[in-house]
């Protein structure tokens, strides 16, 4: 059905590869930005994202012709909106990955050695399971978190069934299981075993090598440069505060962070064209190398905007996971380069929505709104892990909008960003603008307050109610209860 604005919208559950280019925390769907685009504005128009987050509007912006300014608070949505512009064209992302693997694979390779059980050959590790072991405030059995097993909605003691708290008492972790190749022609290459393994000789080589590797890495000295920050406090940190993760480091385990560290260093030494599309790859897989990275059977992922470390874990190897990514970033850059040469014309900038000095009055066509829903996804705590790699920490909480009462940041507070940010837009649009505003949840108590806002700034509404699915793709995700969101879209102009 045709909207007033004559936009339509398709369900925004297909993903372009452009969507899969880096991960993010809200991601809005590409096609559903490439129909507000298409239709709200023309070639050479300029297209406004103050809060370009992962830049998604910008890149289809650029891809359809339009000229595109980019604002984000957060550091690291500007070196991922700025990254994501700047790919180049497929084959030179590959190209990257081979010089990068030429410098660092042996380095990170040893750091995950082991010996294949089958033919006594040299073999890499792919992911170590690793679990909380937990102790049962019943019996005082201490075991691992993979031998609980879930019983009508709770875990329960393997030893006394004794029903367990939400969060048991935990004592430590421990190695279950190794995922690895034999690397001296063993068919099928790929191979697990586990410490209790029924073959004895797998779970001696478990013992011998496996483990053996890990007390050896751990033990190390990190052979370069690697953060040291201290989370911030927050209302999404205070779960890791909450178990002791306190510096950057500890949401990794040691091996993982030291082999992020040799990465990134041989990152560095990089040209500068092949740095800027690796260290985008860095970052784009740097979730899923920390505690977060969560341990299912035949799968995997992390839930997203959240600091939740899952009791069983999966402890990856960096070079199998950036091989995924560098095949993710080099076929979305396939898809940007696509219509032919892809030049952007586009500037993006780290800086507050709420004060927009840097755009001329009435020089904006066309703005994508996409502000923080109230206190639901915390950016300046979830960007950190990124932000800290990047050596660009700093504390942008204070100008976030965003509500979080963790840190005093109150829904008043939040009202009046918002209040400036209408403001902005409105002095920055043309005359017959357009501006695209989503949310998750017009329920909200928030919605009516940005509503307001924009409405005492000048603006018109015209068209409301239209609803577009927001898939989540992890494995983990789509376990995950509420996965799939819909979010909706309304379209004001400035008269
Ligand atoms: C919902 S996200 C945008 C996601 C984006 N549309 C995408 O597809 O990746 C909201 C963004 O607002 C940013 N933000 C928070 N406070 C801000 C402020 N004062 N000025 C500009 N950006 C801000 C956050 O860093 C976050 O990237
Ligand atoms: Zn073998
Ligand atoms: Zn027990």
């Amino acid at each position: 059905m045709k909207r007033p604005d004559g936009v339509e919208l398709s369900s925004g559950s297909r993903h372009t590869r452009t969507y899969r280019l880096h991960a993010y925390w809200s991601k809005k769907p590409h096609e559903v930005l490439r129909e507000c685009i298409e239709t709200l504005t023309e070639s050479g128009d300029v297209v406004l994202d103050p809060f370009c987050g992962s830049g998604g509007t910008l890149v289809v912006a650029a891809m359809l012709g339009r000229r595109a300014i980019g604002i984000d608070r957060s550091p690291a949505a500007v070196f991922i909106s700025q990254g994501a512009l700047g790919l180049p064209p497929a084959a030179e992302v590959y190209a990257a990955w081979s010089s990068l693997l030429e410098k660092v694979e042996a380095d990170i390779k040893t750091l995950y050695a082991t010996v294949c059980h089958r033919c006594n050959g040299p073999a890499t590790i792919r992911y170590t399971v690793i679990a909380d072991v937990l102790k049962c405030p019943n019996c005082a059995n201490e075991f691992s978190a993979d031998e609980t097993s879930k019983v009508g909605g709770g875990k329960r003691c393997p030893e006394c069934d004794a029903k367990l708290p939400r969060s048991p008492e935990r004592i430590g972790t421990s190695a279950e299981e190794t995922s690895a190749e034999c690397e001296a022609g063993c068919q099928p290459r790929a191979f697990k075993r586990r410490h209790d393994d029924r073959n004895p000789k797998a779970a001696a080589f478990f013992q011998k090598h496996d483990l053996a590797k890990i007390r050896e890495v751990d033990a190390m000295r990190i052979p370069a440069w690697h953060p040291s920050d201290r989370f911030p406090r927050g209302l999404k940190t205070a779960e890791l505060f909450g178990r002791g993760i306190e510096n950057i480091d500890a949401i990794f385990t040691p091996r993982n962070f030291t082999s992020v560290a040799i990465l990134r260093q041989a990152i560095e030494r990089l040209p500068t064209e092949q740095w800027r599309s690796m260290l985008f790859c860095l970052t784009a897989a740097i979730t899923s190398l920390t505690l977060k990275s969560q341990h299912v059977q035949g799968g995997g992922g992390y839930l997203p905007g959240m600091y939740y470390i899952p009791p069983v874990r999966k402890e990856r190897n960096p070079l199998f996971s950036l091989r995924r990514i560098v095949g993710q970033v080099a076929r979305g850059a396939e898809e940007m380069h696509s219509g032919g040469k892809f030049h952007p014309e586009a500037w993006v900038g780290l800086g507050s929505a709420a004060d927009l000095s840097v755009v001329g009055d009435e020089t904006v066509d066309f703005a994508f709104l996409d502000p923080p829903y109230s206190d639901k996804i915390q950016f300046s705590e979830l960007n950190f892990v990124w932000e800290s790699w990047l050596g660009l920490v700093e504390d942008w909480g204070d100008e976030e909008i965003v509500i979080n009462r963790a840190r005093g940041k109150t829904l008043t507070q939040w009202q009046d960003q918002v209040n400036l940010v209408a403001t902005e837009v409105f002095r920055v649009l043309r005359p017959g603008g357009r501006v695209a505003l989503t949310y998750d949840d017009p329920k909200r108590g928030t919605w009516p307050v940005l509503l307001g806002a924009l409405k005492r700034a000048g603006f018109d509404e015209v068209s409301t109610d239209n609803s577009y699915t927001v898939k989540q793709q992890t494995f983990v995700q789509r376990r995950s209860p509420g996965a799939s969101q819909q979010d909706t879209l309304t379209v004001f102009g400035k008269p």
